[in-house]
């Protein structure tokens, strides 16, 4: 609320601006001869001195508090914007005067104070590095109009003006296509490349490929094929790449202690690889294509072994060229149940999923069947969101609780009524119900197109969910009793995400960054084994990011300043919200080289990927390469 009304004075007074500056032009057009002209601008100026003065004042100090409160009117504007206005718009004059006797000054500054404005816009939406470029296109626009001003003949000035136009049109295409090539990644490069040399603590560094369990006589096998198949979509059908022929794949059953052993065949006509989100494994088993292995060529076989730890809802999916692969439908749900199971317990697994046509699914269903539950016995419904933006739910019709979040269970989690909440993209919950004969429990997914999940008993009625309003808050949920917080970090560090345009991999758009930094440059944390670290993301963008860790959970502190008092909330994966400040803690206990990175993987795609690296391991692998790794 503040920051709107803050926004609505500080566009006013961006207006006064914008104003005054059309009543110059007007003054300047209008009014009879060169002498009039030049009184009136004089009295116009004399009568605008105030309210301009107090808009400068009133932009400054509305900008100066929304930077604080994480909006992206940068530090850029601030310096740049205000006070390029200030400089622009005085020096002007005085320095076309000095070029020429005959200039009006009234008609430099008026131009001055134009360009000064599209400054301040500019730097409103840009990065730092950026907020220069204004001043050299105005300096260039200036050149050009002194230029043509000391002309002598009409065909004189015009060839000047065309000159410098030619010129300002060259330097800044040439400008545009150097930097579009600047920012092509190499077409091979290892991250150890980018990671800061600080091996002080004279451990002895090794390679990812050491970093696997002992071997194990007796494994579950579970065989995955990637392949091209037909998907049916709501009666549509489309070319799909599937697990096993079906997207998503079968939903993987695992146990804590048991090893799994997962072999990949790769029968698509590209490279890929399966990632365990969410699971804590060894790193040469994490998947990750150009960090952890390389991506598994079409015809070949890959075997990942791993020993689930915690039980939970996870999911696997590609993490060679996730943005396309993902998309295209490689993703399905991995459950890992306790060592010993709860007898008697049903169970739903659901995986959501937005296809390419629009179309939201459950488990590939856009109207799922109702399903049917046995009444009096307890049932836990593992919800998986496989999209990159947040899944908004509406869930009602009988008492529930949430039992987790992604494979943090809720400690002594409550009984709750009807709500809303989204699931983060990437995100897992688990719901648990149990319902009397005649009673259902009904889970809606998304807003615009909804998907209704409805649990069953004999003779149950559909649960009316359009006036549930209560939105979930998992900071206060469960107890706290008897557990424990994450301990004093060693290190905290604190990532601002802003947006702008620029280039990235060839390409020029509107990206993401990450204290500043895409991919591969970080962010890069380094960590030292068996130390608590603190991330504190600044979301000063516009746009949800699900921040995920890969091989660790992390503990979910505070967001936007509140702090988590019910259930720890353990997890891999959160959404800072446009706007929000969210700060977690994570004990580096598994070494390797991790992703972490926005799981909106389009974001990742456009370079929203930090590394959380231990400082004494090394990967032999390449990003790019032969091999045509693409992590993100
Ligand atoms: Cu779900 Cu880096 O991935
Ligand atoms: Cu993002």
């Amino acid at each position: 609320m503040l920051l709107n009304i803050l926004l609505v004075f500080h566009l006013l007074s961006f207006l006064v601006l914008v104003m005054d500056l059309a009543a110059r032009r007007i003054v300047l057009r209008r009014l009879g001869t060169p002498k009039e002209k030049l009184a009136s601008t004089r009295r116009w100026q004399g009568l605008s001195k105030a309210p301009v003065a107090a808009a400068y004042v009133l932009l400054l100090i509305t900008g100066g508090i929304m930077t604080t409160q994480l909006w992206q009117f940068t530090d850029a504007w601030i310096l740049g914007g205000i006070g390029g206005y200030a400089v622009i718009s005085g020096l002007a004059p005085a320095v076309v005067k000095a070029f020429h006797k005959t200039v009006r000054p009234e008609a430099a500054e008026w131009w001055a104070r134009l360009g000064a404005l599209v400054h301040i816009v500019f730097c409103m939406i840009t990065k730092p590095s950026w907020a220069l470029l204004p001043f050299v296109l105005v300096g260039f626009l200036a050149a050009s109009i002194v230029l043509a001003l000391a002309a002598t003949s009409r065909t004189q000035r015009r060839w000047r003006l065309a000159g410098t136009w030619a010129g300002i049109f060259i330097a800044a295409g040439g400008l545009f296509w150097w930097q579009l090539e600047a920012s092509k990644l190499p077409s091979s490069f290892s991250m150890m490349d980018y990671m800061p040399m600080m091996h002080t603590h004279n451990a002895e560094m090794v390679s990812v490929e050491k970093l696997v369990e002992p071997p194990s006589a007796t494994a579950k096998d579970i065989q995955l094929t990637t392949k091209e198949a037909e998907v049916k979509i709501g009666g549509k059908t489309v070319k799909g790449w599937t697990y096993n022929g079906a997207s998503p794949g079968p939903t993987l059953h695992a146990k804590v202690g048991e090893r799994l052993r997962v072999t990949l065949a790769n029968k698509l006509p590209v490279p890929t690889s399966i990632h365990w989100h969410g699971v804590v494994l060894p790193n040469s088993q994490d998947g990750v294509a150009g960090v952890t292995q390389d991506a598994v060529q079409p015809g070949e076989k890959f075997v990942y072994e791993f020993t689930p730890k915690h039980p939970g809802t996870y999911w696997y999916h590609s993490h060679q060229d996730p943005a396309h692969q993902v998309d295209m439908g490689l993703f399905g749900a991995l459950v890992v149940d306790p060592a010993t199971p709860s007898d008697g317990e049903q169970e739903v697994v659901a995986v959501s999923h937005t296809w390419h046509t629009g179309d939201l699914t459950v488990n590939g269903q856009t109207e799922p069947a109702p399903i049917q539950v046995e009444p009096g016995k307890p049932l836990r419904l593992r919800l998986v969101n496989s999209d990159s933006n947040p899944l908004p739910l509406a869930i009602g019709g009988a008492p529930f609780k949430v039992l987790a979040f992604d494979s943090g269970m809720i400690n002594q989690p409550g009984e709750l009524g009807d709500l809303r909440y989204s699931v983060a993209g990437a995100g897992r919950i688990d719901l648990g119900v149990t319902l009397a004969a005649g009673q259902e429990l009904n889970v809606k997914l998304g807003e615009q197109r909804p998907v209704t999940l409805r649990l069953v008993t004999p003779r149950s009625k559909p649960a009316d969910l359009s006036h549930v309003t209560t939105i979930f808050d998992p900071l206060d949920y469960g107890s706290a009793s008897g557990t424990q917080d994450l301990p004093r970090p060693a290190k905290t560090w604190r990532l601002n995400i802003d947006e702008g345009p620029g280039f990235f991999n060839g390409r020029f758009g509107w990206f993401y960054t990450t204290d500043g930094k895409r991919f591969p440059h970080g962010p890069m944390l380094m960590v030292h084994e068996g130390q608590t670290y603190e991330v504190t993301f600044v979301n000063r963008s516009r746009d949800n990011h699900p921040m995920h860790l890969h091989g660790h959970l992390f503990q979910v502190m505070s967001i936007d300043g509140k702090a988590s008092t019910g259930s720890p909330l353990m997890v891999d994966n959160i959404n800072v919200a446009q706007h929000q400040t969210v700060t977690i803690r994570f004990t580096a206990d598994n070494p390797g080289i991790w992703m972490a990175h926005c799981h909106n993987l389009i974001h990742a795609f456009d370079g929203m990927d930090l590394m959380v690296a231990y400082e004494n391991v090394t990967t032999p692998y390449l990003v790019g390469g032969d091999k045509a790794n693409q992590p993100e």
